[in-house]
Order: C-alpha cells, then structure tokens, then sequence
C-alpha cells in the first residue's frame, strides 16, 4: 500500500517534498554530520534529493535507498548520470561516480548490507514520511543495523499538534527521538519555525516547527 502510494505521488508529481536547492540544514550543520573526508552518507528513502550530488562533490560517497524505480532512474537521467546497474541483495544496484543508489525497500537493506560501511546518515523526509508504527522497526532493523559504531546522523524532522492535522508528514515530537535513540548522544541543534512553509491551505496549523537534531551512536 505504502509503495502504491509513493508510486502514484511519482507518477503524478505529487512531489512537493523535492527542493530545487540543497536542504539549508545540510548547508548549516554538514560539518557536525561530516567529521572526515571521504564519509559514506547513507541517505534512506532518497527520492531524488539534490543534496546527493551535493555531498558527492564534497568528496563524500553517498547510498541512497528507493522504491520507485522511476524515482531512480529519473534521478540519475536529470544528474547527466549513466549509472551501471547491478543486483545487490534484495535490491538493485545504480552507481555513477561516488553515488550508489539502491533500488527496493529500505526495509530490506540489513539483510544484504551496504556496499561500503556507513560513517553517517542524513535523514530528511524519511521518518517523518513512515506510518509512527513502523518507526521502532526503522530505526532498529535499518539504521542501527547498517550504521558503523559511532556513526552520526543528522535527522530532520517536523512537531506539530496532532490534533490540528495527521501526517504524512508525521510529527516526531522530541520525547520520541529520545526514546528511539536512548543509548545515542542527542542534541537538538535548531528548531524553526516553518509554519509559512507547510503547504496544506486545507489543513492550516498553528504550529509546525523543523527540528534538526544530532545523533552520535555507540562507538
Ligand atoms: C517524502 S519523500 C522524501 C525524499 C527525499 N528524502 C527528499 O528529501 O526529497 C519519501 C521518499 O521515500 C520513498 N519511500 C517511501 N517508503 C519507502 C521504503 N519503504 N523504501 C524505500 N523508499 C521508500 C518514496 O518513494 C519517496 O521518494
């Protein structure tokens, strides 16, 4: 059902999630998620964000994971990208240059593993897109699983009253990332205010604030 969705959201262009610039979070905090030249930036349920070539030219390799194929291919077709094509695991394998994407479901990707250890992880638009339910299965069979100790992550997420509106996007108030992560360090690097950028005029909110936060897991 989930990739009924997200197919349909690629199909029709339903994409309002896609920025036409690198994600200003990226910009301000990289050099808190990149800490060495040559990291491997794992980005879950990658879409076609411009923030992957962004890192690849900062000498970064980059694995991104997504299910809908025309998300991938397109995403290599707009970079000037031929990518060579391979099975890996449960997923198929599209690498161009320091960029590898992964075609399936992220769900699967601890089952076949990384085609390099991963050294970080940025998540924007990725748990604030799952159902709540599936965030504990999220964040223990993918994240932890694939991470390298002492891996760091920049996740980006939203809060806002559940009563106003429901996700997609998701609320993840700041009690949740502490439970998720309770054995990581977590700091809460910068809370704005993005009420002026939530595009649902039907489903107008009082509050709605984008959360950047800093996880450093176990060594
Ligand atoms: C809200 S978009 C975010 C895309 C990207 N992170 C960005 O910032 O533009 C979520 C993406 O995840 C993909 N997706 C959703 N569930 C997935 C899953 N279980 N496995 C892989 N990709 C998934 C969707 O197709 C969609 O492209």
């Amino acid at each position: 059902m989930e990739h009924a969705f997200w197919t349909e959201a690629w199909a029709t262009g339903r994409t309002g999630f896609h920025s036409e610039s690198v994600h200003p979070a990226l910009h301000t905090f990289g050099h808190r998620l990149l800490r060495e030249a040559g990291e491997t930036v794992f980005v879950p349920l990658c879409g076609q964000t411009l923030d992957m070539p962004w890192l690849a030219s900062h000498g970064h390799h980059v694995i991104g994971v997504e299910f809908v194929k025309d998300a991938v291919e397109g995403f290599f077709v707009d970079q000037g990208l031929v990518p060579e094509r391979s099975s890996f695991g449960a997923h198929v394998r599209y690498s161009a240059g320091r960029i590898d994407l992964l075609h399936g479901d992220v769900f699967e990707v601890a089952k076949g593993g990384m085609p390099r250890p991963v050294t970080a992880i940025w998540d924007r638009a990725a748990l604030v897109a799952l159902p709540p339910a599936r965030r504990s299965a999220y964040v223990q069979g993918v994240i932890r699983p694939v991470a390298a100790p002492g891996a760091t992550m920049l996740l980006n997420v939203f809060e806002y009253d559940r009563s106003e509106m429901d996700g997609p996007p998701f609320a993840v108030p700041a009690s949740e990332v502490h439970s998720l992560f309770s054995d990581c360090r977590v700091e809460l690097l910068e809370s704005k205010n993005g009420v002026s950028r939530v595009h649902r005029p039907d489903r107008p909110v009082s509050r709605f604030d984008i959360l950047t936060w800093l996880i450093e897991l176990p060594t």
